[in-house]
């Protein structure tokens, strides 16, 4: 049995085709990177409207590297929760679209949960019950997840998501977007160590995370509190100082909440999702606690990290249980 999903809720546009066996025989991903990069972020009328261009093209080349024609095609599977709302109108439309005129199920699936079930495509097994870590561009939240379609949030964010911060500071520092790699490739230069940046919460039992004024603290240690600002640091060891010492206050938070999480929880088990895991310097530093507690750590392949639409798998755990989605689907855009 073949499922298609469509997965556009910020500025990927992505389509998969997986079997009942959760099997992923395509996944395909078009970026929208070059057109943000101008604006330092996402536009979101310029992610809709690409969307709208590239979606159906996506969705022909996901099919044809699958071997399979529309024909072929026993449900449609969707991200309609939660992103951009102009973006994920986009893709709720072409899915709801597509079932109606091949006469197949629609299932509506939830973006974050998507995340974490990327562990469980990754594991090939069930990992559930589990920790969850989600920590993308635009969350990042602990769940504490008995089931791949249930997520009790544990704690989250009150401003900026990891990701975010990570491409906020590659603009302080002169990089280009997204900032993540970039600042982790500026990084493996610099010294951890050379600057003392803040880790919030840190001395809290809850797991509620800041990175708003590890940002500002990165601001003015770039450039100090003049107006207007000078350029940005050149490259060298300064650039990469930087660079290092905040990522090095990112992963501290990170592990150190996942450890809180384990300990209140009990869980075993940590699958984390999102761009973020793609961090290598993270993905050492959790590995390392959890091995130290005895915890499995579940991270996906790093195509299944960042946004794609392989991990709408999810769907399948729907279909299983008959959960399908009403022909009028709406998209939300907050988190539900
Ligand atoms: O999950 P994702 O593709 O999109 C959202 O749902 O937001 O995550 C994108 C985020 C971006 O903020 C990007 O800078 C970050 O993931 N990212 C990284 C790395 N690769 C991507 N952050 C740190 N280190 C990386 N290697
Ligand atoms: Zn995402």
């Amino acid at each position: 049995m073949i499922f298609l999903a469509i997965e556009t809720s910020c500025d990927e546009t992505a389509a998969a085709v997986f079997t009942a066996g959760r099997v992923v025989l395509s996944s395909v991903v078009a970026s929208q990177t070059d057109l943000h990069a101008p604006f330092g972020g996402v536009v979101p009328e310029i992610a809709c409207r690409a969307h709208l261009r590239r979606l159906l093209p996506v969705v022909d080349e996901a099919l044809g590297r699958a071997g399979v024609t529309l024909a072929d095609v026993a449900a449609v599977a969707v991200h309609h929760t939660p992103g951009l709302v102009g973006s994920l109108v986009v893709g709720v439309s072409a899915a709801k679209m597509l079932s109606a005129a091949l006469g197949v199920p629609l299932l509506a699936v939830n973006h974050i949960a998507g995340h974490v079930y990327a562990c469980r495509l990754a594991a090939g097994r069930d990992i559930y019950p589990c920790l969850g870590l989600v920590v993308s561009g635009g969350h990042t939240a602990l769940f504490d997840c008995p089931d791949p379609l249930t997520l009790h949030p544990l704690g989250g964010t009150r401003d900026d998501a990891a990701g975010e911060a990570f491409d906020k500071v590659a603009a302080l520092l002169g990089l280009s977007q997204p900032g993540g790699p970039e600042v982790e490739r500026e990084a493996r230069k610099g010294c951890p160590k050379a600057y003392s940046f803040p880790r919030s919460f840190a001395h809290t039992s809850d797991l509620e995370f800041s990175f708003s004024g590890l940002k500002t603290a990165v601001l003015y240690a770039c450039y100090g509190r003049t107006s207007p600002r000078p350029a940005p640091p050149p490259p060298g060891q300064r650039r990469a100082d930087l660079a290092a010492s905040f990522q090095a206050a990112v992963v501290d938070v990170l592990v150190l909440k996942c450890k809180q999480a384990i300990e209140q929880t009990g869980h075993v088990r940590l699958a984390v999702g999102g761009g973020v895991i793609a961090n290598g310097a993270l993905r050492f530093a959790l590995g390392q606690m959890c091995d130290r507690r005895g915890v499995e750590l579940i991270v996906p392949p790093l195509e299944l990290c960042t946004d794609n639409a392989a991990m709408a798998a999810l769907a399948v755990e729907k279909w299983e249980r008959g959960e399908f989605a009403p022909p009028d689907l709406d998209a939300e855009p907050n988190y539900l």
